[in-house]
């Protein structure tokens, strides 16, 4: 039977990990997944996790399975940290949560309660969008179509396009927004744009769908969700997939949560025995460990302050190689305008430059990126930011 299948190519993003592995050069520089590195180029256990494990190793007492929804403390934890401590839809017990397998679990589950709406849902992604959110979301079968976002000639937001897009859709649509540090582009709404498509939302009754992956990565744990805090204030219904793997440094650990903000504490009850419903019939329910250490974190005032502490330092490096590498690309010869690099916020930026340049600074240079041109900012280091410039210099 297996002999009908022929292997797939390597996906986009990950198939960059082998790649870099398997190359020998000693100048090589890894700008391609999404994982957050230090100056020595490696993505280090935050010192708050450390903690939290060992008091985890101390005190657990079993491995008998937890409770569908997750580890309490950790879905709770989440929700006020998305949230925030004072949000009307929480104090009316408006928001379900359930802890996934990481941001992607969530993302799916979220694709799957959509799929048992009555309503025939399409589901608009910014253009671009992260890679691996049309399979996620396609594969559960949902219809997908996509929204201007990305103007690729000034690196920003092409606002006036995406409102009139969004102009047009009404309540059986979805909304997939990015909440902070858009993956690919780095491009987020100004906080007048997230007002914009709240009204939005609220007039015509199209359903945000938000993926928040890199809360406190971009401006900062409290200003990076100010966007998502105006829908969850101002529309009745939303859903909202979180991930640990970038804020806790959690990768391999697959923790995440799906948020279902509904009109009635009743709705989202019901709602909440859906996607564990969903979850049972695919993976039965979540690893537990990460949550646990995150509820630790969240809820231990000295772990929570050194954590914050932590990312913090965090997105100061990114920021930081944001402006080197600029001040090192207008040092060299290069006709192009990238000072978007510095507007730009979290991990990702999109250097704007074509597949054939992108596969010369990776055949010649050993600089490996996704073919779109996106660079994780965060996998520069002061060392190679001249070596990146005379690259692109020579590329270009
Ligand atoms: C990325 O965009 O590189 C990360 O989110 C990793 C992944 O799973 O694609």
């Amino acid at each position: 039977m297996f002999d009908q299948l022929n292997a797939l190519p390597a996906d986009p993003l990950l198939g960059l990990i082998s790649a870099f592995q398997n190359d020998p050069s000693p100048t090589k520089v890894d700008l391609g997944v999404g994982v957050y590195r230090d100056e020595t180029g490696h993505t280090p256990i935050m010192s708050a996790i450390k903690k939290a494990a060992k008091i985890h190793l101390d005190t657990e007492s079993s491995k008998t399975y937890i409770s569908p929804v997750g580890v309490p403390g950790f879905v709770s934890g989440v929700k006020k940290l998305v949230l925030s401590e004072q949000s009307a839809a929480l104090a009316d017990n408006r928001v379900a949560g359930l802890q996934t397998p990481g941001g992607c679990g969530a993302l799916r589950i979220g694709a799957e309660l959509l799929m048992r709406m009555k309503d025939d849902v399409t589901v608009w992604l910014s253009d671009p969008t992260w890679a691996n959110h049309i399979p996620l979301l396609k594969s559960a079968g949902l219809k997908l179509a996509s929204y201007p976002y990305f103007d690729k000639k000034t690196g920003a937001i092409d606002f006036e396009a995406m409102d009139t897009s969004l102009a047009k859709l009404g309540p059986s649509d979805v909304v997939l927004l990015h909440g902070c540090c858009h993956n690919p582009t780095g491009a987020d709404l100004s906080y007048e744009q997230w007002q914009r498509v709240t009204e939005r939302a609220v007039n015509q009754g199209f359903i945000p769908f938000v993926d928040i992956a890199y809360q406190g990565l971009g401006d900062g744990l409290n200003e990076d969700v100010k966007g998502v805090r105006l829908l969850s204030e101002n529309v009745e219904e939303m859903l909202i997939a979180t991930s640990c793997s970038k804020s806790f440094g959690l990768y391999r650990e697959r923790t995440g949560s799906l948020l279902i903000q509904t009109k009635t504490a009743v709705q989202s009850n019901a709602a909440l025995t859906h996607a564990q419903d969903a979850a049972r019939a695919s993976y039965s329910m979540s690893p537990a460990y990460g949550g646990y250490l995150v509820d630790l974190i969240l809820n231990t005032p000295a772990l929570r302050s050194e954590w914050e502490q932590e990312i913090n330092t965090m997105a100061r490096r990114v920021k930081s190689l944001r402006s080197g590498l600029l001040e090192k690309i207008q040092q060299r010869d290069i006709d192009k305008d990238f000072s978007f690099i510095t507007s730009q916020k979290g991990m990702f930026t999109y250097l704007g430059i074509t597949k054939e340049q992108v596969h010369r600074l990776r055949d010649e240079y050993a600089i490996y990126m996704a073919d779109s041109s996106r660079i994780n900012v965060a996998g520069l280091n002061t060392h190679c930011l001249d070596y990146v410039a005379d690259a692109l210099e020579s590329v270009l």
